[in-house]
């Protein structure tokens, strides 16, 4: 089945209305085709259920009404309590690991709740002017389609835990790789600008996170970056050097992971009769032909442990921010690295080109940076090691959403081959903690000189 998923857009003639029933459409076409039990499984502690994620990010436009909404009453007090997520402030709820241990409310419940929703936001967002604080009304729900878009990458990942290749997912053919890319880029350092700066931002990408505030800089050394993510066949050579068994190219906390967990490889990985296979939405394939694509579902630890492994390092966020976007000749910091244009289908492989899969490495030219670096947005996450931190200058726009992270994580950049179009942009700031591998999470290295 080919994907019908369309691009959404943010230009200034979509109005919110408009991108409130895309953004709220395409989670329901990514749960389209699961079977009514797949909704309310929880295959691991750290993925939820899809009947909950279609649940969550109903009950965030709800806290929304609950809020600014005259005369609003409250859908029902047992949803609150097994939508809200992790949120102190808005009272008890269930504990994450619980999620998949209750069959109510049934997913048909679930969907009603939805549409009251959806309901009740569209009208306020038809007469905004009815609002006694319209205008903080209009960026909470502008919060709650960038929260829902991060739920729908959660739901790939969780949907993928769930049922991998038995999911039928709409996925369109790969594209082949039309260029080799090789070795490293020098980059200058220096005093070079880091974060969100509402001035020199696309019109189509208003939008940004508190933690991604302010602008501000930070001095870099001059340094080398890989051209490409490092691929399953680099990540192959590890294995098969035996870097799973020799703990000096870990941390103490990853090599602990490795013995606890009794990781191999990455996440995904199966060795059947002694070669490795790697099982994705579209089947199992032998890692040897999958060598040219991004190597996906590592670890902080495991993509650490490559780096030192290959007498490399791991960039910081800075270090790659500037590597990303900017152009030496022209002296600027541009929205990405091909430029000031929205990522497109031929530049980067984010979700809605349908893939569902990392794409090899070398089938995306168009979207290279001005140093020769490809594939920086879209196909992986990457890691970098820098600290999940608030930068200098920090506010928080939203209790609870981003600022109480801010500890024990790192920050990966870039966005995913699950990460919809309109979320990719240059100072997003995701994050995970080191052991986790389920996201869509690879890396690219970077070396002193
Ligand atoms: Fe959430």
């Amino acid at each position: 089945m080919a994907s019908t998923i369309r691009e959404l857009s943010a230009q200034d003639s979509v109005s919110i209305a408009d991108l409130y029933t895309g953004v709220r459409a395409r989670t329901m076409q990514i749960v389209a085709p699961l079977e009514i039990e797949d909704y309310v499984i929880q295959t691991a502690e750290f993925m939820s259920p899809p009947r909950w994620h279609i649940g969550h990010t109903s009950w965030f436009f709800e806290t929304v009404l609950q809020a600014y909404k005259p005369g609003y009453r409250v859908y029902s007090e047992a949803f609150l309590f097994y939508f809200n997520s992790y949120y102190e402030g808005f009272g008890v709820r269930i504990e994450r690991p619980k999620r998949g241990t209750k069959s109510r409310p049934t997913v048909k419940e679930t969907i009603a709740y939805r549409n009251h929703i959806d309901e009740q936001i569209l009208s306020i967002l038809h007469s905004p002017d009815s609002l006694p604080e319209a205008e903080i009304v209009m960026s909470l729900v502008r919060l709650g389609l960038e929260h829902e878009m991060q739920h729908q990458e959660l739901l790939v990942y969780d949907i993928k835990h769930l049922l991998c290749d038995q999911f039928a997912a709409p996925v369109n053919p790969l594209p082949e790789s039309s260029t080799r890319v090789e070795g490293m880029a020098e980059i200058e350092g220096g005093l070079v600008w880091l974060g969100y700066d509402k001035n020199q931002v696309l019109r189509s990408r208003p939008f940004a996170f508190d933690n991604e505030k302010p602008a501000h800089q930070v001095f870099i050394q001059d340094f080398v970056i890989d051209k490409a993510p490092v691929s399953n066949g680099d990540f192959l050579e590890f294995i098969n050097d035996g870097g799973y068994q020799n703990f000096r190219w870990w941390f103490s906390e990853g090599w602990e992971a490795v013995n606890r967990e009794q990781w191999r490889a990455p996440l995904y990985w199966e060795l059947q009769d002694g070669e490795w296979m790697i099982r994705d939405f579209s089947g199992l394939h032998s890692a040897k032909s999958k060598k040219d694509e991004p190597v996906c579902h590592a670890s902080y630890f495991e993509a650490s442990a490559f780096a030192k492994w290959a007498g490399k390092r791991l960039p910081t966020e800075a270090e790659w921010e500037h590597a990303a976007c900017y152009d030496a000749r022209r002296k600027v910091k541009q929205a990405f690295p091909w430029g000031d244009t929205d990522p497109n289908s031929g530049n980067t492989n984010f979700f809605e080109n349908g893939y569902w899969s990392v794409a090899p490495i070398g089938a995306f030219p168009e979207g290279a940076n001005a140093y020769g670096c490809q594939q920086m947005f879209g196909d992986v996450w990457e890691w970098t090691t820098s600290d999940y931190v608030p930068y200098p200058g920090f506010k928080s726009e939203f209790d609870e959403y981003n600022d109480k992270w801010f500890v024990n994580q790192k920050v990966l950049r870039g966005g995913s081959f699950a990460t919809p179009q309109l979320h990719i942009r240059a100072t997003y700031r995701n994050f995970f903690h080191a052991h986790e591998r389920w996201m869509t999470s690879g890396f690219r290295c970077a070396k002193d000189l």
